[in-house]
């Protein structure tokens, strides 16, 4: 009987729910095992009750506060799996900070970049389905996510989508693809095959101009490409034999160009055009000084100069679409020796789970010398030490999709940005994962919320001594839920406030009684009300039988 009793008055305190607040986004999950066998379906997203934006929810295989928590993590996400192409930009716990669409475009290559002392979020869109590379345009918004400039190629050219890379000297450096014939009689085709070309365009900001333009086939044969011509170079098919997919500029003012089908880089006099060197491929120059792993690279993407110009970072794909498990997929750091021309490996990046990135990916250093990967193709980015070692790796898709372009995104790069959107904050009341009604506000690209203080009035147009403080709570997710009371006024808003109090701007007021007041709540907390009755009644008796039951047992112990 006693113990019948405990178990029930346990069981009533165990099953009221203590959690004071409910999580409006729901936390990433954190090695799930289901995640990467579809448990949560192709494409796991994240949805809000404020808004309609949906973003990718990730998967954390692995975690390590060596990772830079500072900095956003900022990726394009596409793929048949996906509603439409997005920019998004995630804090490191993969919160949403900043997403958008763009015209029904395919959206590549979101990056944070600085010009002439400002920083801006750019990116390219447009069409990519022009074999392989993109007909578009080059988009810089500013902190209040504007449009500042839409950037094309010159010369009657489409800019290409590979890269858009923003000098100190106000000017952009572009990829840009033409058609052009070629005697293609060598690999069996005609004497004035289709090949697609490959432009550097520096485009001055200013004036759209090109103040610099370079041609790989003025430099390289076709036969420098380990792209097999195969039905290509004929017809309407012309053939992708360079594919030159980024662009870097040094101090010295010359250009450093990575191209995926002759596995090879290119570094280029900045005011001649003429090659300097070229490491990697068949034309390479450099003695490979570690035994050939420094410059076997292949269909590499992404090569930027590292540690002050003394290295260079590629993301090696090592596989293609044709070839998806010949290499290793691997991030990779070598070290030059201009004069004596050698090259030696000074790091790999490799994934724990070794996965491949058949096209696509990205390979950045961070300011605090980590080395994050993107994985392009497949729906993954892997932060390192600067040596190699392992530390953050994270999923924003399945991995059962990897290799079928289910889920991608061209690059996933690291960067610190400070957003204030012009657009008011958005909020609704709506129920919650328990049905109680509540009040969700969210902010798509405001980065300096610290606090959101709600605020109840009984006039919707009334100045701000009309609104009286109700709530506050901490912004620690993209967007944040305030439990409701019955005594709330008639209408409710959010301001959104900074770590020093400042307001940074409001939402527009939601009348409560409109939507639910006078139903579901008073409801619901009735019958809380009645709930909290009978645990008490339950306690109460459960305290009087302890009691009478200890009395009896004193009464039987002393006699
Ligand atoms: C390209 O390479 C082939 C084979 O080495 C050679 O016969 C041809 O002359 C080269 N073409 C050019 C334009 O250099
Ligand atoms: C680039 O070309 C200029 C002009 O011919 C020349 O002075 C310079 O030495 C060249 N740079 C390199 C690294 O070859
Ligand atoms: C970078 O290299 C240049 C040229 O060698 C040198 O003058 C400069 O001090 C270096 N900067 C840093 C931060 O090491
Ligand atoms: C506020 O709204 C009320 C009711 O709609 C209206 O009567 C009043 O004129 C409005 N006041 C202002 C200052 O707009
Ligand atoms: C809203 O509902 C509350 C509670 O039922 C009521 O006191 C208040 O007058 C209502 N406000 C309006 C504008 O009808």
């Amino acid at each position: 009987m006693r113990v019948q009793w405990l178990a029930a008055l346990l069981g009533v305190l165990a099953s009221k729910d203590f959690a004071s607040q409910v999580l409006a986004d729901v936390p990433a999950y954190v090695n799930d095992y289901g995640y990467d066998r579809e448990a949560h379906g192709i494409h796991p997203v994240q949805v809000y009750k404020s808004t309609d934006v949906v973003v990718p929810h990730l998967n954390l295989l692995q975690r390590d506060t060596a990772c830079e928590s500072s900095l956003y993590t900022l990726m394009t996400p596409r793929g048949q799996a996906t509603r439409e192409a997005q920019a998004t930009i995630l804090d490191h716990n993969g919160h949403l900070i900043w997403t958008t669409r763009w015209h029904d475009q395919q959206l590549y290559n979101l990056m944070v970049q600085e010009y002439r002392g400002d920083n801006y979020l750019t990116f390219w869109a447009g069409n990519d389905a022009v074999g392989g590379h993109g007909a578009g345009f080059y988009y810089m918004l500013d902190k209040f996510y504007n449009e500042f400039k839409k950037v094309g190629a010159a010369n009657g050219l489409d800019g290409d989508l590979h890269d858009f890379r923003i000098t100190q000297d106000g000017t952009a450096l572009i990829t840009v693809y033409q058609i052009v014939p070629v005697d293609l009689t060598i690999v069996g085709k005609a004497a004035d095959g289709p090949v697609w070309d490959c432009l550097i365009q520096e485009i001055d900001l200013e004036t759209g101009e090109a103040i610099f333009e370079w041609r790989a086939l003025d430099h390289y044969n076709v036969t420098d490409s380990y792209r097999d011509v195969g039905g290509d170079g004929e017809g309407d098919r012309a053939w992708d034999f360079f594919h030159m997919n980024s662009i870097d500029k040094d101090s010295k003012g010359n250009y450093l160009a990575s191209a995926r089908y002759t596995h090879s880089l290119t570094y280029i006099n900045g005011s001649t055009g003429e090659i300097i060197w070229i490491l990697g491929g068949k034309r390479n120059m450099f003695n490979d000084l570690s035994g050939g792993s420094a410059t076997d690279f292949a269909y590499q993407h992404d090569a930027r100069w590292s540690d002050n110009e003394t290295t260079i970072t590629m993301f090696d794909n090592g596989v293609d679409d044709f070839h998806p498990t010949i290499a290793t997929t691997r991030g990779l750091r070598v070290r030059l020796d201009e004069e004596a021309m050698t090259v030696a490996l000074a790091a790999q990046y490799i994934n724990p789970q070794n996965i491949h990135g058949i096209s696509q990916g990205s390979c950045q250093t961070l300011p605090n010398g980590n080395t994050i990967l993107g994985y392009g193709n497949t729906a993954a980015f892997t932060e390192f030490a600067h040596d190699g070692t392992v530390l953050c790796d994270t999923h924003f898709a399945p991995q059962s999709g990897f290799g079928k372009g289910a889920v991608q995104s061209y690059r996933v790069y690291k960067y610190d940005w400070v957003g204030w959107p012009a657009e008011p904050p958005a909020a609704v009341i709506a129920q919650d994962s328990t049905d109680d009604w509540a009040f969700y506000v969210s902010w798509n690209g405001a980065t300096e919320v610290s606090t959101w203080l709600l605020q109840g009035s009984e006039k919707s147009n009334g100045t701000d001594h009309d609104w009286v403080d109700l709530d506050t709570v901490y912004k620690e997710e993209f967007e944040t839920e305030f439990t409701l009371r019955k005594w709330y006024p008639t209408y409710l808003r959010a301001v959104a406030k900074d770590s020093t109090g400042i307001v940074l701007g409001s939402t527009d007021p939601l009348d409560f009684n409109s939507t639910n007041r006078l139903w579901k709540p008073q409801t619901l907390r009735v019958e809380e009300d009645e709930d909290f009755a009978i645990r008490t009644l339950v306690i109460f008796c459960g305290v009087l039988s302890l009691g009478m039951l200890l009395q009896i047992a004193r009464s039987a112990w002393h006699s």
